[in-house]
């Protein structure tokens, strides 16, 4: 994934309670544990409309719904860059 310009993470009451609570503390120590926290910026936002499919996260405005414990940890992961050498062998290679 290129990584985003924003991550904005719903604060409403539904997507708090549903995990963004934990969430927000475990994005910033990600990105800063990566030193990527001066490059992605975090923000906030209120309900989003879309509560039952929380807790919600945009990343440059991309919806993406039920992002919690491993499927927060997929996403944090794909926004790390690829490591030269696990790259996929092309077949002449
Ligand atoms: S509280 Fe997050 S979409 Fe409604």
């Amino acid at each position: 994934m290129t990584l985003p310009k924003t991550i904005t993470l719903c604060m409403g009451s539904s997507c708090f309670s549903r995990g963004n609570g934990r969430n927000l503390p475990r994005i910033q120590q990600f990105l800063k544990r990566h030193g990527l926290d001066p490059h992605l910026p975090l923000k906030g936002c209120r309900c989003g409309s879309v509560c039952t499919r929380g807790p919600n996260i945009w990343a440059d405005g991309l919806l993406l719904p039920g992002l919690s414990d491993a499927a927060l940890d997929a996403f944090l992961a794909s926004l790390l860059p690829v490591p030269p050498n696990s790259q996929v062998p092309t077949p002449n290679s």
